[in-house]
């Protein structure tokens, strides 16, 4: 596929986008959980539920607290910078109207989830009276596309946001579905997730049909280039440090004695997911290699080969 052949999804977006056709979201006061357990593993540990299973709502509304936080940092931060530069023709890589229009679009969806995010976190300290324990200001990628970008020549920098931007896209959707199916999860809650997904089914296909489009027009010796780069931002993408130190700060806060908090945080340090072929964003990002026809060039297979099956 070359640029003239880009078909907009303008109409699907009109029909579906979740800002045109869903409804506010309102959090119920039932007994169902505001996190799935599964995604805040401390929780599940041995001595949590000898010690204080009593803390388990707390720490699970802090973790929806910070998932909404790194939500926010993502959509406003990141996304909506890379997809605003290409709307407005300030990114180094040209395209054409079609996918500035769709581009913009994007922009308008991310914006439009940082607010359903922000709404949930109001409406869940006024149901809980549990106020956010302090939120870091950064997310992984925060540093991990800084770090790839700072790799290549200026010429290059955009194509690398671009690249990471579009394998970041390609993993929102795995987080968001572990909720969508846990029926142990508040109805609302799992309504906010599958309308985010709904949304980023279509953000996927448009960042890898961008990629697509610039690797076909790259030169081997740019491709080369970006290529020696994706281990790097892949390694620091896939780190859990930020979530790891969340998660220390959180164990701080429990009402439990020293050393209870100290085998907590020995529990919590021994949960860390391999960075590696076995981690379970590694399909996702490779798929986004596969479509966009990243993964037919050999600097590419080369420079990935710690991650290939
Ligand atoms: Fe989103
Ligand atoms: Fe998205």
């Amino acid at each position: 596929m070359n640029a003239c052949d880009y078909q907009s999804f303008a109409d699907t977006w009109e029909r579906r986008a979740t800002i045109r056709t869903r409804p506010r979201r309102t959090l119920e006061n039932d007994d169902k959980l505001i996190y799935p357990l599964s995604r805040q593993p401390l929780v599940l540990s041995d001595t949590f539920q000898r010690e204080c299973p009593q803390q388990r709502d707390f720490v699970l509304v802090q973790t929806l607290y910070k998932f909404i936080n790194d939500v926010v940092i993502f959509e406003t931060e990141i996304v909506d910078k890379t997809a605003r530069n290409i709307a407005k023709q300030r990114f180094a890589v040209p395209f054409p109207f079609a996918c500035r229009y769709d581009a913009m679009t994007v922009v308008i969806d991310e914006d439009y989830h940082a607010l359903v995010a922000m709404d949930f976190m109001q409406q869940t300290i006024a149901l809980t009276g549990i106020e956010p324990i302090a939120l870091p200001t950064q997310i992984e990628l925060s540093r991990a596309i800084p770090a790839a970008v700072a790799g290549v020549p200026e010429p290059l920098r955009d194509a690398v946001e671009l690249i990471c931007v579009a394998i970041a896209e390609h993993t929102v959707t795995n987080d968001v579905a572990a909720f969508a199916k846990d029926t142990t999860v508040k109805q609302s809650i799992k309504h906010l997730m599958a309308d985010h997904l709904l949304d980023e089914g279509r953000h996927s296909g448009f960042w890898s049909r961008l990629v697509r489009i610039y690797w076909q027009g790259a030169s081997e010796a740019d491709r080369a280039q970006i290529a020696r780069v994706l281990p790097v931002f892949i390694g620091q993408y896939l780190t859990h440090e930020i979530h790891a130190a969340f998660d220390i700060h959180l164990i701080e806060q429990l009402e439990i004695g020293a050393s209870i908090k100290h085998a907590l945080k020995q529990e919590v340090g021994a949960l860390t997911y391999p960075v590696g072929r076995r981690h379970p964003l590694i399909t996702n990002i490779l798929r986004l290699f596969t479509n966009s026809s990243m993964l037919d060039s050999a600097c590419v297979r080369h420079a990935l080969a710690d991650y290939l099956p």
